[in-house]
């Protein structure tokens, strides 16, 4: 039986398991693409702390070994960071390897010199795990929805920050709680501040943007907003109204132009986004002839996302085996995509003003709603104690991004309002 060398780098959370999935699976895999696969290398950080894990021989320290392997046609890479895996990966393109990633960090970064690199010297990279963890939502768009056209996608991607949202709402945690009880679980990492941020979000809608609509999508230029300023009471307002809280990811085209976005949102509590608890993903895609169809499962850990690792290897070995590479979506020209300006991006709000009270807050902050253009559809006020600060909460109708951003500097500059105010967009479809 025909036998391929596979090199691996990295052997941490993802790694590991994945060298356990070929190796549990090795018959199984054999029988489903009638060749063995032989991880013949694994480059570390580190070969002392994995000693007693990998067969000697297979061990080694960094990746150049297996770049000067000419014996590996392909070269899985699991390291995270961006320095070093940018540098191991186009040099394996250059070398003419087909590559695997699980890095999502990477290729938002620099996923347009990458893919220009894999179609200058024939061979393919693939990343099904740097979006969704073991959802196979690339292969969806790229294979299941072949005869579609995508019209947008909305999901929640990012697993710690839905963790930490689901307990403040079921659990009545306040963030710091929530966060440090997700770190305790293994749901975030020490430095969690690119979950919180959005930016892991952001980094991945961006790509799914980019292979939905064939163009470029850099994540840096996107409307982006993480869940650090959610508190407990926004989450009891939301409640009390009919919402829940997500951080809601979602990329669309409108006119020639692409909506791609991140925030923290109310979605209606019917919608089925928002039973997507605890560190859970799940993704809505709409496209023309399927409709809305939807998918759900673990977007991170170990296991979930070798998984997704596996089936890159699995329908790379195939193509190999056809000889149809390379495959024509990802050699399709990197170009672009202008993004739709976020002032004139438009949706329902939540405001919440922290005010003193007194008398006449409620006329400013209507007023200069009102000279915003901005029409009302909801208030309430809450103060248990007279001389502590009020809370003023708002639902505004449908408006335009920049009315709402230039009527709440406005109303926050007045005096007896305060800076802790915030306002939030709600998402009902
Ligand atoms: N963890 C998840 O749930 C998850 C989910 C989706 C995607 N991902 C992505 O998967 C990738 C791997 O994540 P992970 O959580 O598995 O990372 P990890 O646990 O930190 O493991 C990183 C591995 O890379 C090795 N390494 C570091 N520098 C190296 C170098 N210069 N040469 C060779 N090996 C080197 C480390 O070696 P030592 O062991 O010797 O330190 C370690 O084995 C990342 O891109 C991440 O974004 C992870």
């Amino acid at each position: 039986m025909e036998r391929i060398k596979v090199g691996l780098v990295g052997f941490g959370t993802v790694g590991s398991s994945f060298y356990e999935l070929i190796e549990k699976h090795k018959d199984r895999l054999k029988e489903q693409l009638g060749v063995e696969i032989n991880i013949t290398k694994v480059g570390v950080n580190n070969p002392r702390k994995h000693l007693n894990s990998l067969p000697a021989g297979v061990l080694l320290e960094g990746y150049e070994d297996i770049l000067k392997d000419e014996k590996l046609p392909i070269i899985v890479e699991l390291v995270g960071g961006v320095e070093k895996p940018l540098d191991l990966v186009s040099r394996a393109l250059k070398a003419g390897k087909h590559v695997i990633t699980a890095n999502k960090a990477l290729l938002s970064q620099h996923g347009d010199t990458l893919f220009r690199l894999a179609r200058e010297n024939g061979v393919e990279l693939k990343f099904e795990a740097s979006v969704g963890g073991g959802i196979p939502v690339i292969k969806v768009i790229r294979e299941s929805l072949k005869g579609n056209e995508i019209e947008s996608i909305m999901g929640i991607l990012n697993g710690t920050t839905n963790f930490i949202l689901t307990r403040m709402t079921e659990e009545k945690l306040t963030f710091k709680e929530a966060l440090t009880e997700a770190q305790k679980l293994g749901f975030a990492e020490a430095d969690p501040i690119l979950d919180v941020e959005g930016v892991d979000a952001a980094q991945k809608i961006s790509l799914l943007a980019s292979i939905s609509f064939r163009k470029w999508v850099d994540y840096r230029e996107i409307l982006c907003e993480g869940i650090g300023k959610v508190t407990k009471k926004d989450i009891e307002f939301a409640e009390y109204s009919g919402f829940v809280f997500k951080l809601i990811a979602t990329a669309k085209m409108d006119k020639g132009r692409a909506v791609v976005t991140v925030f923290p949102a109310l979605l209606p509590k019917s919608h089925p986004l928002a039973s997507v608890r605890e560190e859970y993903n799940g993704v809505l895609i709409k496209s023309d002839f399927l409709g809305t169809s939807m998918y759900l499962g673990r977007g991170a850990g170990g296991s979930a996302t070798a998984s997704s690792v596996a089936s890159d290897l699995g329908d790379l070995i195939e193509r190999i085996r056809m000889k149809a590479l390379p495959d024509p979506v990802e050699l399709s020209p990197i170009e672009k995509l202008e993004l739709f300006p976020q002032g004139e991006l438009s949706y329902k709000y939540f405001l919440h003003f922290v005010t003193d009270n007194k008398p006449g807050i409620w006329a400013t902050v209507t007023g200069l709603l009102a000279s915003n253009n901005i029409n009302i559809e909801s208030v309430q006020q809450k103060w248990e104690d007279p001389t502590k600060l009020s809370d003023l909460y708002i639902l505004v109708d449908i408006t335009k991004e920049s009315f709402v951003r230039k009527a709440f500097r406005e109303i926050v500059n007045s005096p007896g309002i305060h800076t802790e105010s915030c306002f939030f967009r709600i998402l009902e479809d």
